[in-house]
């Protein structure tokens, strides 16, 4: 049984149905997704998962389900254990019905290209993987993904946020969906190409030493808060960006 979701803001509506949840999110954009606690922990013994409850892992289902392309930095695919980029078959069923592929394509920002190509993300994949990633980390280990993921390769030492945007476009993927992690979230404001941030607060105080939701050196960017949902006190916040 899935969690109950009421919008309280702009207008109040109780029990929303996946339909009304999925309308009010189309449209393409970078949409970045966060869970934290109150007090702004972003992890629960190191893990996102240990912060999340019903109501959340609703809409980060949801949220998938609307996404061409899953954005994840490659220090998250590692803590959280990603897998495969599979949705659940309601969603694979909704998607082909809405002329989508059954799954959103997995793309994963790396640096060091550090990551198994004997790990399901490669070998199970229902679409290709990207990896966007480095000519040193290539140079180095780019035969070890030959013919299980394209490579995007960037000159410098990181990635920019921009270029990340700019190719998931032009391969037709507007509707992207970004799980993190933290310093990816940092090069992508860096860049300014985050459209929309889902934040979900969950009704903890966490303190010690988890991290925010985004880190590095950044201009402020204002947000506007554009609809707030709510189940079981655990608020879901949509923001865009004020530009
Ligand atoms: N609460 C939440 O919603 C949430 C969501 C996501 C993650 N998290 C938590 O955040 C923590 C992970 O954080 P993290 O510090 O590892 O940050 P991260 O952003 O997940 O990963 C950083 C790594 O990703 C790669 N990367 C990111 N941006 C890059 C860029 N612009 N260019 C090249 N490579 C880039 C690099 O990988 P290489 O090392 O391969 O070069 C870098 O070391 C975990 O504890 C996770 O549970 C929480």
């Amino acid at each position: 049984m899935d969690a109950e979701l009421d919008r309280l803001w702009p207008q109040a509506a109780p029990g929303l149905s996946d339909e009304e949840i999925l309308e009010a999110l189309d449209g393409p954009c970078l949409r970045m997704n966060f869970v934290s606690s109150i007090d702004g922990a972003v992890t629960r013994d190191g893990h996102s998962g240990g912060l999340s409850g019903a109501a959340d892992k609703r809409f980060f289902g949801l949220l998938r389900r609307w996404s061409d392309v899953v954005l994840v930095a490659a220090g998250t695919v590692r803590t959280e254990g990603y897998a495969d980029m599979r949705v659940d078959e309601a969603s694979a069923r909704w998607r082909t019905g809405h002329g989508r592929t059954a799954h959103p394509v997995f793309a994963i920002v790396t640096g060091s290209l550090d990551l198994d190509p004997e790990s399901p993300i490669f070998t199970a994949a229902p679409e290709r993987p990207i990896l966007f990633t480095t000519e040193a980390a290539v140079a180095r280990h780019g035969a070890r993904f030959a013919g299980l993921a394209e490579l995007c390769v960037t000159s410098g030492t990181e990635v920019d946020g921009s270029a990340i945007a700019s190719a998931l476009r032009s391969r037709g993927l507007e509707r992207i969906l970004c799980e993190g992690g933290p310093a990816l979230f940092g090069s992508l404001l860096q860049a300014d190409v985050v459209d929309e941030l889902c934040l979900t607060v969950e009704p903890t105080l966490e303190a010690g030493d988890a991290g925010r939701i985004a880190r590095g050196r950044i201009p402020s960017r204002a947000m506007r808060l554009v609809s707030v949902l709510q189940s079981e006190g655990t608020l879901l916040l949509r923001y865009v960006r004020a530009r």
